[in-house]
């Protein structure tokens, strides 16, 4: 993605950041468009502008890199707490803390790690200690929600707070010669998106706006007009999230001028092979997601049962799936788990 702000010079790397990814990626989507000369992804070889979207308690290594063989050209992390990862650092614990889990990156992982806060330095510390690890860039989550993060003046609270947002986004830009991006939502109670982004596009590669408001959490649907809106006056490239269920319909959405790429975060657990544009998954299917996602785990996250147990709650499709979703609760062993989907 092309940003058009001068201010970023350094960021060099990302040009090539997806060129030799895509060996394994099979996919039959044709998001890959060679006529749209005008989108500003092109100039990073973001070859199908899909991208993962970051959710806690999924987004680990491995349901990462299953992501990235199935044809996304750049992912998230989970959301990490900045002042976590400045406190391990201090106490040289970054490798031993429990969030070493979530940190976990290779060459394979093509990923944004994700971080938040309330305080511009402790984020811009973070941004700067983070920046030695392997991942693509820094993404700053001023969207999330929840109420135990918008408490402390974190997340989508930032909205509300203009100054606030951009003392965290001038530190960070100045501590770090990485990528930086910025996940928003169009505002917090009353939208105030276009601001955002009139200061965003000073400090940021590009943006992702999530298309509600926080108080709508999830409801609703996303307002895709707005994005395009967000668009029309960015600078930087716009990606664009919220309810995209397939890759034709991003295709669709990056084709008549929405954004300049896609996020997409839940369909991908229902049917992660939707980034092979294959829209319906069988039961069969199903089972060989599970599997690759299966040899994943072992190798990367064999301690996380909790994403093994999600990802075939979610994932498996079969007539009982209500049943196995409350056994498979009470399992902790991975080979029993495993051994349940021939049950159902
Ligand atoms: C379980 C879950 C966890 C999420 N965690 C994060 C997160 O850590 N950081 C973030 O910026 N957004 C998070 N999100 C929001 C998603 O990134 C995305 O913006 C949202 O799901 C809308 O996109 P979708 O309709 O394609 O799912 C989360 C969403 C879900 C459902």
């Amino acid at each position: 993605m092309e940003n058009n702000n001068n201010n970023n010079n350094n960021n060099t790397n990302y040009n090539n950041a997806n060129s030799d990814n895509n060996n394994n990626n099979t996919n039959n989507n044709s998001a890959n468009n060679n006529n749209d000369n005008n989108n500003k992804c092109n100039k990073y070889n973001i070859k199908n502008k899909i991208l993962l979207a970051p959710m806690e308690d999924i987004t680990n290594i491995s349901y990462r890199i299953l992501a990235l063989r199935k044809g996304v050209d750049l992912t998230f992390t989970e959301m990490i707490p900045a002042d976590f990862i400045v406190k391990a650092e201090m106490e040289k614990s970054l490798i031993q803390s429990k969030i070493y889990e979530k940190l976990k990156t290779n060459k394979e992982d093509k990923s944004f790690v994700q971080i938040f806060g309330n305080d511009a330095n402790i984020i811009a510390k973070a941004a700067s200690i983070l920046e030695k690890e392997d991942f693509e860039g820094i993404d700053i989550n001023m969207g999330c929600p929840a109420l135990k993060i918008v408490k402390n003046n974190s997340g989508s609270k930032i909205l509300t707070n203009l100054e606030l947002l951009e003392e965290i986004l001038s530190k960070t830009r100045n501590a770090i010669k990485k990528p930086l991006s910025v996940k928003i939502r169009l505002g917090f109670e009353e939208e105030n998106y276009l601001d955002v982004i009139k200061i965003a596009e000073k400090y940021v590669d590009f943006i992702t706006i999530h298309a509600r408001l926080r108080t709508q959490g999830y409801s609703g649907t996303a307002d895709w007009d707005a994005i395009k809106k967000a668009k029309s006056i960015s600078k930087v490239p716009i990606v664009g999230n919220g309810d995209v269920k397939s890759i034709e319909d991003a295709k669709k959405k990056i084709k008549e001028g929405y954004c300049d790429a896609v996020m997409i975060g839940r369909e991908s657990y229902r049917n992660m092979n939707l980034f092979e544009g294959k829209n319906q998954i069988t039961k069969e299917e199903s089972k060989e997601l599970i599997m690759e996602y299966y040899e994943l785990w072992k190798k990367y996250s064999p301690d996380d049962i909790f994403k093994l147990r999600f990802f075939i709650q979610w994932t498996y499709k079969t007539k009982n799936i209500k049943d196995l979703r409350r056994e498979i609760n009470f399992l902790k062993d991975e080979k029993e788990i495993m051994n349940l989907l021939e049950k159902y």
